[in-house]
């Protein structure tokens, strides 16, 4: 097969795509087409991973009773959070809206295999961590192809993981790295939400760059 040739447009709306996507907690209720899910899955599927191991471990979770104890776990790690902020920014931390699992059609919860035969453990023996790292890569390729097809994509990390892994009772040698709200957005925006609040906005990349 010859290798495509991206077009000057393509790259454009590729920095579109990358301008636009956002972190979103506010979904409308309408379902996820399954077909859409399935094709985004596989898509997702062609992200790089350390020695080709495809370490990343996906549950759809369906039951409504398994949601609402998710959805418990989230509200009392956020109140624990909350409590470690005081004065003005705690009050401001608890105005924040922090997910959208009461809404969101789709959760899926995205863990990544500590030790999968898959790629031989090459490229992992010094750095562990890289077989999380390339779960996390996976998801960034779900978030952009979500967002190509005006899907949201929010991020939930204020859980214990240990609690959600019981609850979804996975294999003990899969460790959480993410859980996944999914659904169409109430609304697109440019600007993220933590930035549009107040919270925190984000600082020029040259603060960040370094050379040696
Ligand atoms: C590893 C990770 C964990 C996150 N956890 C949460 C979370 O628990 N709740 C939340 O509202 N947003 C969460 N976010 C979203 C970030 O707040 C968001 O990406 C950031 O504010 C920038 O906004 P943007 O994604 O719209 O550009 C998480 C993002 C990442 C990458």
């Amino acid at each position: 097969m010859s290798p495509p040739e991206f077009t000057e447009t393509f790259r454009q709306d590729f920095q579109t795509l990358l301008e636009w996507r956002r972190d979103v907690r506010r979904f409308r209720r309408d379902p996820v087409p399954p077909e859409t899910l399935d094709r985004l899955l596989h898509l997702a599927d062609l992200a790089p991973s350390v020695g080709n191991s495809q370490p990343w471990r996906l549950v759809l979770v369906e039951s409504a009773e398994a949601r609402a104890k998710i959805v418990e776990i989230f509200e009392a790690e956020n109140e624990a959070a909350a409590r470690t902020y005081t004065d003005e920014q705690a009050g401001r931390y608890r105005q924040l809206k922090l997910s959208g699992l009461k809404e969101a059609p789709v959760h899926l919860a995205v863990f990544s295999d500590e030790n999968p035969q898959q790629g031989h453990g090459l490229g992992r023996a010094t750095m562990h961590e890289t077989l999380a790292y390339s779960t996390v890569s996976m998801i960034h390729t779900f978030w952009l192809a979500a967002r190509s097809e005006d899907i949201g994509v929010g991020w939930v990390s204020i859980l214990d993981p240990e609690r959600v892994t019981e609850i979804l009772q996975v294999d003990d040698g899969w460790r959480l790295v993410a859980y996944l709200c999914v659904g169409f957005p109430e609304e697109d925006n440019i600007v993220p939400e933590l930035e549009r609040t107040g919270w925190q906005s984000r600082s020029p990349l040259e603060t960040r760059l370094f050379r040696r």
